[in-house]
């Protein structure tokens, strides 16, 4: 069994302070017709994000699958959503909570290019870059943390722990 630590891996406040500048980075990179989110845990940092971003873009979530309820990330993602966008000739934004292994946002991005878009660039609130599987690294991150399991601000263990504030580490029960 888990628990969460009793004290955040990131505040609130830290990632208050870290979506000023991140919003800023992405700004200075141009504008985006799309940002689309990724589902479930992106969330939060989707509104977040859109709120700090100049430009009008369409807001879009796509839901992909593939983690279960275990804290292994498993091999096969699948998406749902993707086919009712649009994405030829766009610049597309991804969102998305974590780059853990990899595999789901190098997957996303190649099926967007796939599909036509001009551009991805990809943004995530955290980077596990120790965990990483496949050759994808994020435009825009706002912490690089080591490998443990956090849930916290979107992010899950077994569908819970989403509206916690701040990001908080899952620790084996004693
Ligand atoms: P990847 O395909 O291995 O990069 O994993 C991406 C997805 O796994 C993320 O979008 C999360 O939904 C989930 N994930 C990876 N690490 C964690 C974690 O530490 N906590 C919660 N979810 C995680
Ligand atoms: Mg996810």
């Amino acid at each position: 069994m888990y628990k969460v630590s009793e004290k955040p891996l990131i505040s609130k406040d830290e990632i208050e302070n870290r979506l000023e500048s991140l919003g800023s980075e992405i700004n200075a990179s141009g504008e985006y017709d799309i940002v689309l989110g990724v589902l479930t845990g992106a969330f939060i940092f989707v509104a977040d994000i859109v709120r700090r971003q100049v430009g009008n873009p369409r807001v879009a979530f796509v839901k992909a699958s593939s983690y279960g309820n275990s804290t292994q990330s498993s091999k096969q993602v699948v998406f749902q959503g993707l086919d009712n966008l649009q994405f030829e000739g766009m610049r597309v934004l991804i969102v998305d909570d974590i780059l853990d292994t990899g595999r789901t946002l190098s997957k996303l991005s190649e099926e967007l290019l796939k599909r036509g878009a001009e551009d991805v660039k990809i943004c995530v609130l955290l980077d596990k870059p120790s965990r990483r599987e496949a050759a994808i690294e994020a435009d825009f991150f706002g912490f690089s943390i080591e490998n443990s399991f956090v849930v916290g601000y979107g992010l899950d263990y077994a569908e819970k722990y989403r509206a916690l504030d701040g990001i908080f580490t899952l620790e084996a029960k004693t």
